[in-house]
């Protein structure tokens, strides 16, 4: 593989900078992460890779999970991601690596008895790849968790389609994991991949105006439009939005977590 597995917005200093900003004003992410961890059922002593460690949140929350015995392998693609992951933990038994994905099982030694990947999954370029390499280094007893939202995540079983355009993304979605999942396709698309999905979780939280205000300023929030936009040009349009909208909504955001063990 020669094209990263990520989208280059997660590279920049500023993306890093603004997500360190966010982490502290807001509670998105702990929040994320600490059910990530809740659902894992982690014991002490075992080693544990974060995949898309970012800064180092959901990290933060296996720590005491895991005890001194136990240690985590924080694994992210991003230089500047990574420097601020590694202000914020000092803790020995935190290994950072610095890598994509896909190419994870080059870089950590199995057995991991556990893999965590908080909001990150949907956005993996090359899913096939990123499951093959996280089957390599995951324990046959082990478990790997991740997340996605709407609307990156459908909730639902939808059946296959009689119509070709439909069922030609549901195909894309069962085979490589592109484009939008819903509950039967994401289970296909594991299976395909050699794991078997567990269980399922439905979680939901609610984001204020100010919470999509701050997450907006990531650059890599933005950075999907296409034809692009610059940077300034997206904020001044964020800042407009911001005066015009009701000060005080509240959006309710769905997420959706999926437990899964390889297939032996
Ligand atoms: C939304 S952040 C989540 C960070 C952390 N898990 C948390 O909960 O705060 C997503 C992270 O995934 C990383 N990432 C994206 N694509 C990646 C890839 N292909 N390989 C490794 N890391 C990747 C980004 O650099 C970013 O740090």
């Amino acid at each position: 593989m020669t094209e990263s597995s990520a989208n280059p917005a997660w590279l920049e200093e500023e993306t890093a900078r603004r997500y360190q900003l966010f982490t502290q004003k807001t509670g998105m992410y702990q929040e994320l992460s600490a059910e990530m961890v809740r659902l894992a059922q982690l014991r002490p002593g075992q080693r544990v890779l974060d995949v898309g460690c970012g800064t180092g949140v959901t990290t933060h929350f296996v720590l005491p999970k895991i005890g001194p015995t136990g240690c985590v392998i924080a694994l992210d693609v991003s230089a500047p991601m990574l420097a601020v992951a590694r202000q914020q933990i000092s803790a020995p038994n935190v290994t950072f690596v610095a890598a994509d994905a896909a190419e994870a099982a080059g870089y950590v030694s199995p057995p991991v008895d556990r893999i965590v990947c908080n909001s990150v999954f949907w956005q993996f370029r090359h899913k096939v790849e990123v499951l093959a390499a996280l089957r390599q280094v995951l324990s046959p007893d082990g478990l790997l968790l991740f997340n996605a939202p709407e609307p990156y995540f459908i909730f639902q079983d939808i059946p296959r389609s009689p119509k070709v355009s439909v069922l030609f993304k549901q195909l894309a979605a069962e085979r490589y994991g592109v484009g939008p999942q819903d509950l039967r396709t994401i289970g296909l698309f594991l299976r395909h991949c050699g794991f078997e999905l567990l269980a399922t979780h439905e979680f939901t939280r609610t984001r204020s105006a100010e919470e999509s205000y701050l997450f907006f300023q990531l650059p890599v929030a933005t950075a999907w439009m296409d034809p692009p936009l610059d940077y300034p040009t997206r904020m001044a349009l964020l800042e407009e939005a911001r005066q015009l909208a009701e000060p005080d909504q509240v959006i309710r955001q769905r997420w959706m977590y999926f437990v899964a063990r390889p297939v032996v």
